[in-house]
Order: C-alpha cells, then structure tokens, then sequence
C-alpha cells in the first residue's frame, strides 16, 4: 500500500475503523448489525459497502473479506454504541481489536462486566459465575500488560448506586490500589496468574451476601432502622457462607467478601478485626467499598465530590491512611480533580 493512501487512512481513523476478521466473523453472516464501509484506494476515500436492513450475498460476504484482509473494511465511528453493546457479548474479542481506543475499549469491558456481574447478583449460581469468570479473565489478560490501564476505568465509573454498579466501581477501585501496592510483584512476574484471578472475583462479589438481604430493606429509599440495619450487617457473612457452596473457599475471595466492613479502629463488622488480621486484602476493599459508595447518591446520603470523600476518609481515620494516599495521588494522575492528601490535612490544621 502506498504511502500516500496510508496517510489517507490515519487521518479516516479518526472517523472509522478498521476491521479485523474475527470480528466479522462474530456478525450475522448476512445482516451484520451496523453499516460497513470500504476504502477505495483509486479514489482515496470510503464509501459505503453494506447499510444496515439490507442483506448481503454470499459473493459480497467473499468480496468483504478479501478486502479485510487488504485492511480495507470499517466501521464508523459513530456506531461505537451498537459496536460495543456487540463486541461486549463476546468480551474476548475486545483484546484482539486493535483499532479501538482506549476508552472505548474501557466501554466494551464496563458494558459486559456490569451485566455479569448483575446477573450473577441476580441469580448467584455456578452458571452466572462462569460467565463472570470468563469475562473477568479477559480484564486480566488486558490489565496484566500494563496494570496502570485501571486509571483509564476509574476515570469512567458509573455515577449511579444500585448492587451490580457498586460492585463494579468498588472492584475497579480495588484493583487500583492493588496493582499500587503489589506493583512489584507485577515488574518481576512474581505474580501467580491463578491467584491474581481469585483476588479480581473477590473484589467484584465481595457484597454478594447483599443479594440474600430482604428486599424491602436492600431497596429501601430511605435511612434504616435499628433492626433493619442489623440485618444488614450480617451480610458479609452470609456472604462468606455463600462461598461454600459456590466452591469458593480461597483466602483471595474469603477476605474481601467476609472483611470489607472491617475498620482500622476495631469498630467495624462482623469481626471488630484490627491490626495484622485485618489484611491488606481486606483493607483495600474497605477503603474502594466505602469510597465507591460516598461518590454515587444513596438513600441516606448525597454522591460526594472525589476530593471531599477522600477529606472525610482522612479525618474519620478508620481505614488504612497509606491506601487512602494511594487513592489520592492515583485520582490525580487519572485526572480525576483531587487535591493532595497534604494540602486537605494541612487546611484541616488551620
Ligand atoms: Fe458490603
């Protein structure tokens, strides 16, 4: 190809992208869900190949993928919704389009975990969990090849509260700080992928004793009474009881699930845990758990600024102090508005 009509593509890109073959391959055969273009390299520009209604015939479907493999077919950007709503019922074909960008490759992952993490809340069985699992195992592959790709998904959490949205911000903001504090253990490779697998499930059901509270107290618009919230409390262990029967007993899943609502000053629940037997693990999703919570609006409270809940953390002092410096510096470098942790304690002194 010339260079000239290589230039040409670089500046369509912006419009379109190109196509690779096994995402073809995942369409309908005959009426792909979204218009199809082809570059025309005599005239330098892309006209429309397939419009959506239509049905292709087989010598189009032959003509269309000779012409994939000369990396002249693509799709318009501005059908990146239908594209990702697509792509992400198939979330492992995500890793091999390499025409995506980053935040769009971001969409396709928080389209497809949210929904499995929603229905295996629904319905908290070996089926729905195998599904998590196949996704979450993708997340890995992608987030192993550079760990800091988490910034890119915190910089796109969803802005409001119900079980399968917090599970997925506060899993986010979990593996965040995990990859922070473990990052040495990723420059080394001395990380065991099994493990890091478990680590990534747990931070994602660690609130699945929530799906057997009642109803009426889970849904509930305003603050709780004293008994309600007494059963709440026992959700994480009924969490943790949960994992037997899912064949989930691993300490990676068992912390994250049992001790999220564990607090550094030994007030927290069900266990009133401090020091060394309140993990790291557990740490981490106590801090992302409570964070993720003051960002979105709740029944009893109003969603925070990221700079202000992060001021409340620091001044409540129940959760690890180096974790909440952690959040801080990295809400700041994903450009998300976040003042230093210095400069929020200093004017606290003042
Ligand atoms: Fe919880």
């Amino acid at each position: 190809m010339s260079s000239k009509i290589s230039t040409e593509k670089d500046l369509l890109n912006e419009e379109f992208y190109q196509v690779n073959k096994a995402i073809l391959g995942s369409f309908h055969k005959y009426r792909p869900p979204l218009n199809i273009y082809k570059f025309k390299e005599d005239v330098s520009r892309v006209v429309s190949f397939y419009e959506v209604g239509g049905r292709l015939s087989n010598e189009q479907i032959e003509e269309m993928y000779q012409l994939v493999d000369e990396e002249l077919i693509f799709f318009s950007r501005a059908d990146y919704s239908i594209y990702v709503k697509h792509i992400s019922h198939q979330l492992d074909l995500v890793i091999l389009d390499r025409n995506l960008k980053e935040h769009e490759i971001v969409d396709v992952f928080i389209d497809a975990l949210t929904r499995r993490v929603r229905a295996f809340l629904e319905e908290p069985l070996a089926r729905t969990l195998t599904l998590l699992q196949d996704d979450l195992a993708v997340l890995v592959e992608y987030l192993v090849e550079d760990i800091y790709r988490t910034k890119a998904f915190l910089r796109r959490l969803h802005p409001t509260h119900n079980l399968a949205e917090h599970s997925f911000n506060s899993a986010i903001l979990a593996l965040s700080l995990y990859v922070i504090v473990y990052a040495k253990d990723f420059s080394q490779e001395r990380l065991v992928r099994k493990k890091f697998d478990r680590v990534v499930l747990g931070f994602f059901i660690h609130d699945v004793g929530m799906t057997k509270m009642p109803a009426f107290v889970r849904d509930k618009k305003t603050s709780l009474a004293n008994d309600e919230m007494q059963k709440v409390t026992r959700h994480p262990t009924v969490g943790y009881e949960m994992l037997t029967k899912l064949d989930l007993k691993y300490p990676e899943i068992e912390e994250p699930v049992l001790r999220h609502h564990e607090k550094m000053t030994g007030n927290g629940y069900p266990g009133k845990i401090s020091g060394k037997d309140f993990t790291m693990l557990a740490r981490i999703m106590a801090v992302a758990d409570t964070y993720a919570a003051m960002l979105t609006n709740r029944a009893y409270a109003k969603a925070k600024d990221p700079a202000v809940a992060i001021k409340e953390l620091i001044q409540k002092n129940e959760h690890d102090l180096g974790l909440l410096g952690h959040l801080q510096n990295l809400l700041a470098t994903a450009n998300i508005s976040v003042r230093p942790v210095t400069e929020l304690l200093g004017e606290e002194s003042n």
